[in-house]
C-alpha cells in the first residue's frame, strides 16, 4: 500500500481532502499534517517511510519550499509533489529544484489520482532500493554555460525578444527539460500536452519565463571544476541538437502530425540528459566509467551499468517521466538504445530518436541501428530514404 503525507496550514484544506480521498483508502495509506514541522516529525517517527508527500507553498513557520528541501535531504526516496494556490506562483517557482510534480488548488481528484499513481509507478520502476536513492540524489540538470549567460543577457535587456528567448532555451538539454516540466505541471491547467519550447515559451509568457530565470533560479550552469576526460559538453549538445533535427526529419518523412514531429524533435534533444545528469552529480564515478570504456572496449550502457549499476538511458526517462513530460518523449528517451524493449511498435518518436542516433556514430560505440527492430515496425523498406536525407 502507497503512504501518502497531506500537508497544509489551513484545517478546511485537510478536511476536504480527507473527503476527497475517502475513495482511495484501500490503496493508499493517508496521514495529514498541518505544518511543515508536524510533516518532518511524522516522517521521522513513521514505521515505513512515506512515498509521497503531497505540500502547500504558503505556510507559517516552515514552508513548503524549506519543507521540500529538507526532505529531499533527509528522505530522498520520496517523491514530492506541491498543490498550491495559483497566487502562490513565485514560491512555486522557487521549488521547482526540489519537486517532482505540481497540481493547483483546487485540485480535481481525478487529477491528483493520476498524478500520484504515476510518480509512484515510475519509482517502482526502478526496483532496487539503492538505485532509487541514487536517482533521488542525481536531480541536478545543469545548463550549457554559455546559452545561460546568454539567456540572462537576453531578459535583463529593455524588451527581450520572445524569439530569442525560445531559441536559446530549445538549444539547451537541461533547459528544455524544466521548461516542459513546468508548462506540462497540473499547476498551469493548461489541457493540451506541450512538447516544442516555442510553445511552452508563449503559454508562460515573458514574466513567468523571466522570474523563473531570474527570481527562481530554475537553470543553474554546468560547474566545470572537476573535469571529465573523453567527455565534452560540447560535444554532447551538438550531439543532442543533431538527433533532434534529424528524429524531426524521419517522422516529418513519415508524414506524421505535428504533435508527433514535435516529440521526435524534443525526444532527440533530449535523449542523452541521464549523461549530463552522471557528469553534473558524478563526475568521478563518470570519468572512471569512460575509462573502462577505452580498456575494455565494451560499450558505453555496459560500462555505466558496471561503475553505476544504471545506464544514462534509465536514469534520463526516470528523471523526464517523475517531472511530467509526455510519454512520448520518456519512451523514447527510456529505449533509443534498445527499441526492441518497448511494448509499442510501429514509427514513433523512438524509431526515430533510435534510428537519427544510430546514423549519428556515437562516440561511445552504441550508435548502431537495431534493423530487425525497424522491420517489425514495418518500416525497413524505409530506412535509405531517411538516411539519405538527414544530415550527419
Ligand atoms: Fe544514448
Ligand atoms: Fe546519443
Amino acid at each position: 500500500m502507497k503512504r501518502i503525507l497531506f500537508v497544509d496550514d489551513e484545517p478546511n484544506v485537510l478536511q476536504g481532502l480527507k473527503r476527497m480521498l475517502r475513495s482511495m483508502r484501500k490503496e493508499w495509506d493517508m496521514s495529514y499534517a498541518g505544518g511543515g514541522e508536524e510533516a518532518l516529525r511524522l516522517m521521522e517517527e513513521a514505521e515505513a517511510p512515506y512515498d509521497v508527500i503531497v505540500s502547500d507553498m504558503r505556510m507559517p513557520g516552515m514552508d513548503g519550499a524549506q519543507l521540500l528541501t529538507e526532505v529531499t535531504r533527509r528522505f530522498p526516496n520520496t517523491v514530492r509533489i506541491v498543490l498550491s494556490g495559483q497566487s502562490e506562483k513565485e514560491a512555486v517557482f522557487k521549488a521547482i529544484g526540489k519537486t517532482h510534480q505540481y497540481l493547483s488548488k483546487p485540485c480535481n481528484p481525478e487529477i491528483l489520482k493520476q498524478t500520484v499513481a504515476r510518480a509512484c509507478n515510475l519509482r517502482d520502476l526502478l526496483s532496487d532500493e539503492a538505485l532509487k536513492s541514487l536517482s533521488s540524489r542525481m536531480e541536478q540538470m545543469p545548463s550549457m554555460p554559455k546559452i545561460y549567460l546568454e539567456l540572462i543577457e537576453e531578459l535583463k535587456e529593455e524588451s527581450p525578444s520572445m524569439q530569442l528567448i525560445s531559441r536559446l532555451i530549445a538549444k539547451d538539454v537541461a533547459m528544455t527539460a524544466k521548461i516542459l516540466q513546468l508548462v506540462n505541471s497540473a499547476f498551469f491547467g493548461i489541457r493540451r500536452r506541450i512538447t516544442t519550447v516555442d510553445m511552452a515559451v508563449n503559454y508562460l509568457g515573458l514574466e513567468n519565463v523571466s522570474s523563473l530565470v531570474l527570481a527562481a533560479n530554475v537553470f543553474s550552469q554546468f560547474n566545470t571544476d572537476i573535469p571529465i576526460r573523453g567527455f565534452s559538453l560540447e560535444a554532447l549538445w551538438s550531439h543532442s541538437g543533431k538527433v533532434g533535427r534529424n528524429a524531426q526529419t524521419i517522422v516529418k518523412l513519415e508524414d506524421k502530425t505535428k504533435e508527433e514531429v514535435d516529440d521526435a524533435m524534443t525526444a532527440g534533444l533530449l535523449h542523452d540528459c541521464g549523461k549530463i545528469i552522471f557528469a553534473a552529480n558524478l563526475p568521478e564515478k563518470y570519468s572512471e566509467v569512460l575509462r573502462l570504456l577505452e580498456s575494455e572496449k565494451i560499450s558505453l550502457i555496459e560500462a555505466e551499468e558496471k561503475i553505476i549499476g544504471t545506464n544514462h538511458s534509465v536514469i534520463g526517462a526516470y528523471l523526464l517521466g517523475v517531472w511530467g513530460l509526455p510519454d512520448a518523449i520518456v519512451e523514447a528517451v527510456a529505449f533509443h538504445h534498445n527499441p526492441e524493449f518497448c511494448p509499442s511498435v510501429g514509427c514513433s518518436a523512438l524509431t526515430a530518436v533510435h534510428v537519427a542516433n544510430g546514423a549519428c556514430h556515437e562516440m561511445d560505440g552504441a550508435g548502431s541501428i537495431n534493423m530487425a527492430y525497424i522491420e517489425e515496425c514495418g518500416l525497413g523498406e524505409n530506412v535509405q530514404r531517411w538516411l539519405a536525407s538527414i544530415s550527419n
